[in-house]
């Protein structure tokens, strides 16, 4: 039998005039994009991907580091949207303003309709070589097809892959994933449009974080600070919890659309 889902959450988002959604790897799970945390064994078995994500590992292994973004990134290629990305991007409707944040490198939010995350660690289609005055590169989707099992088969773990990575056409340095890699600072627009939205926010929905990467796990933080209610929509707990107003314990695809169908159906007309 489904929970009902709580009358103050839908009462909440009903009354939003300035919202923001801050997502996490949770919040993908439901198309097939591994999150880092829950299933890191799994789906990598012979290496442990926070060693490969640091600038230091891809000067040591270019081929490995570069061949793991090619496996990832076939991945969310082939993933679609799942209803709690639609849930999000029909709440941006509503709301003009809305707000999204992101830690994902994945590009669903836009897919769904999402016009302009926010992406607080980069993304897997921004590649750009290593100087550092850093040229935007292109991306060779004719690599993909090497990255991963063809259309239509399981997704298989990485199993260390090598690729190398592609030369920069204006320097001829290496070119790199344009994610954000432990120990590196968070793109400083970026960072600094996510505070001052959740600074000005009266809700902040957090969606699949396990809320323990720092700085983005401040931003919900900052909304508690700055008065907004925070509702988290998480099957587990997270260190957020006690910062929340209502804990929604459930998956993004599933509590999602029930919360903004819940929050409107009084009033189904959008807000202008
Ligand atoms: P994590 O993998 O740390 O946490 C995923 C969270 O999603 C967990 O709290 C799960 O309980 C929850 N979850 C799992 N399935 C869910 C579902 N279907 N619906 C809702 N929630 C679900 O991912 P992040 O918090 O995003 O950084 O990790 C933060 C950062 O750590 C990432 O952006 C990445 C990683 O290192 C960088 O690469 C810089």
């Amino acid at each position: 039998m489904e929970e009902a889902l709580p009358h103050r959450a839908a009462e909440l988002l009903g009354d939003a005039r300035r919202v923001v959604v801050l997502t996490g790897a949770g919040i993908s799970a439901e198309s097939g994009v591994p999150t880092f945390r829950d299933d890191l064994t799994g789906l990598w078995a012979r290496f442990d991907a926070r060693e490969l994500a640091t600038a230091a590992a891809f000067h040591a292994d270019p081929d490995l580091v570069w061949g793991w973004y090619e496996w990832r990134r076939t991945r969310v290629r082939r993933a679609e949207p799942n209803p709690g990305h639609l849930a999000i991007a029909a709440i941006e409707a509503r709301i003009p303003g809305t707000t999204v944040i992101t830690q994902n490198v994945d590009d669903l939010h836009e897919r769904a309709g999402s016009p302009a995350p926010i992406h607080l660690h980069g993304s897997l289609f921004a590649p750009r070589c290593v100087a550092a005055a850093a040229h935007p590169a292109t991306i060779d989707d004719a690599a993909d097809a090497d990255a991963d099992a063809p259309d239509g088969e399981p997704a298989q773990p990485h199993d260390g892959r090598r690729i190398a990575p592609p030369r920069c056409t204006s320097c001829g340095t290496l070119v790199r994933p344009g994610v954000v890699w432990f120990g590196e600072m968070l793109p400083e627009a970026a960072f600094t449009a996510a505070v001052e939205a959740a600074a000005a926010c009266d809700l902040l929905l957090a969606v699949g974080t396990s809320g323990v990467v720092y700085p983005a796990a401040e931003i919900p933080r900052i909304a508690a600070r700055s008065g907004a209610a925070v509702i988290q929509v998480n099957p587990e707990p997270t260190p957020l919890d006690r910062v929340c107003a209502v804990n929604l314990r459930g998956t993004a695809a599933h509590v999602l659309p029930s919360l903004v169908a819940a929050a409107w159906a009084a009033d189904p007309a959008p807000r202008s």
